[in-house]
């Protein structure tokens, strides 16, 4: 009796499990062509890549997200992007004083009379936050809050081979095509915008709610805005972010064409880099490590032989 209980409750919680998944998830982020180069215990970041995905962040990104967990000096250390053998210390770097330089902060400590202190940052700051709080940043995203972008690789993905990434560059490259999304008047003479589904099974019309954006590697579930058929609900679901990157949106430094596709994969390697800034310094350590511990491994076998040699046991 227990057991056919434990077997219905199990198939019952199994069946919810199923139909949720039949009704809405996300499409399952893709890595670049080729992938990430610094997946596997060997791979490396690309510097230059994490480099523009800097500017990327800057330019783009850094007005709505912040990054609390990094600073300007992160920049130019051993395993940054900026790092120069000519500057040990990263405070001297000139083009991360240059960077920090850009950004005005608010001082941690007030002036003599108690007022807020505005200056230029300086590389041992925090980078600039865009909002004073967060019910500010709600304020001015429409009711959402922009997430810190710190660790966000780490916090949509797994392990540390680039998932989150590669989510990252799906999400930015993601977004439907602006010419397909078409707006009508909706019974109340509101404007509303929507996106005709005609490929595979998936026929049928999205509505984007107002101030909501459509993208398939969102998670979430857009049957409640799908006029079609119910069995066949478009991937993914909404969010307050509009696209950001368009061909062109940055002029990058090193003269790489910025495509959209660039773009994303340049940012996306930047925030891996940014989730764990000393992983390169630990993979050139754990290769010698490794091949250290397997030398010593084999003196120790063949010292042990020797030491042992005449004993009986
Ligand atoms: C105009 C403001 C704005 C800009 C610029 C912007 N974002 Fe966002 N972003 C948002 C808002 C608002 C949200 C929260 C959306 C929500 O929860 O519905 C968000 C959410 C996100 C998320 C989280 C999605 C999730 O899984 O919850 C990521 C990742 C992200 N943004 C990355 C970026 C990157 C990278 C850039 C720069 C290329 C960028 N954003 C630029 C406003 C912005």
């Amino acid at each position: 009796m227990k057991l056919l209980r434990t077997l219905i409750v199990g198939l019952g919680a199994a069946s919810l499990v199923l139909s949720a998944h039949a009704a809405g998830g996300s499409k399952k982020a893709k890595a670049p062509e080729g992938g990430w180069a610094f997946a596997g215990p060997l791979g490396e970041l690309e510097m230059d890549s994490v480099a523009r995905g800097y500017q990327v962040y800057r330019e783009v990104c850094a007005a709505c997200h912040g990054m609390k967990l990094l600073s300007y000096r992160n920049l130019g250390e051993k395993g940054g992007p900026f790092y120069d053998p000519k500057y040990p210390n990263a405070n001297d770097n000139p083009l991360v004083k240059a960077f920090a330089a850009e950004d005005e902060i608010l001082d941690p400590n007030p002036d003599e009379n108690g007022d807020p202190v505005y200056r230029p940052a300086r590389p041992s700051d925090p980078f600039r936050y865009p909002y004073a709080n967060e019910q500010l940043g709600r304020a001015a995203n429409g009711g959402a809050y922009p997430p810190d972008l710190s660790v966000i690789t780490k916090a949509r993905g797994k392990g540390n081979d680039g998932d989150g990434a590669s989510y990252v560059y799906s999400l930015l490259k993601g977004y439907p095509d602006p010419d397909t999304i078409k707006t009508r008047e909706g019974e109340d003479g509101q404007r509303v915008n929507y996106i005709k589904f005609d490929k595979g099974d998936t026929h049928g019309t999205l509505i984007q709610p107002i101030g909501q954006y459509y993208n398939p590697y969102m998670a979430g579930d857009s049957t409640a805005q799908w006029e079609g058929d119910p069995r066949h609900v478009p991937y993914g679901g909404f969010l307050a972010m509009a696209p950001q990157l368009t061909d062109g949106r940055v002029e990058y430094m090193d003269g790489t064409e910025a495509t959209v596709q660039q773009m994303a994969y340049d940012v996306a390697q930047f925030l891996h880099w940014a989730g764990d800034p000393k992983q390169s310094q630990r993979k050139t350590l754990g290769l010698p490590t490794m091949i250290y511990l397997l030398l010593l491994a084999v003196l120790l076998w063949f010292s042990y032989k020797r030491i042992w040699r005449n004993v009986k046991h």
